[in-house]
């Protein structure tokens, strides 16, 4: 597995590739992989506000397209110009917590190089999922 600050910086090159003229604020995000690949994604906005997609969801997406799943992810990344580490939001942590694996870190920066570890159980403990249904 890549160390951390790798893993950032590679989310920050996808945040440069953000498409985020409505709230000018871009986010970056690197998912790595088992056999060591990396999957970015950025946020893409739309005049049409709630069709903008963040970078978390592109990122796994992205990877999803190439044909890797869940059981392939070790680590993601994620950055934004935020005064502590970015917090994903809602949206993202439900679509991760049935995506990426519970116990791989995930790495939350800012700009400033502060870094917060968690993983997808903290963000969203208590989730809905698959098998309630
Ligand atoms: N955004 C992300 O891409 N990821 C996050 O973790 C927080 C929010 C995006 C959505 C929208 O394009 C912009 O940031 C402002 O909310």
């Amino acid at each position: 597995m890549m160390d951390k600050e790798t893993l950032i910086e590679l989310a920050k090159e996808a945040r440069e590739l953000s498409y985020s003229p409505y709230s000018k604020f871009a986010v970056g995000a690197a998912l790595e992989c088992e056999d060591g690949s990396v999957y970015l994604g950025a946020n893409v906005e739309n005049a049409s506000y709630p069709l903008s997609m963040c970078a978390e969801r592109n990122a796994i997406y992205n990877a999803l397209m190439d044909g890797k799943s869940k059981d392939d992810f070790v680590a993601l990344a994620v950055i934004g110009d935020t005064e502590d580490p970015i917090s994903p939001c809602g949206a993202c942590r439900q679509v991760l917590s049935e995506l990426f694996p519970e116990e791989a870190p995930i790495y939350l920066a800012n700009l400033d190089g502060k870094i917060s570890i968690t993983d997808i159980r903290s963000l969203l403990p208590f989730a809905f999922a698959g098998g309630d249904l």
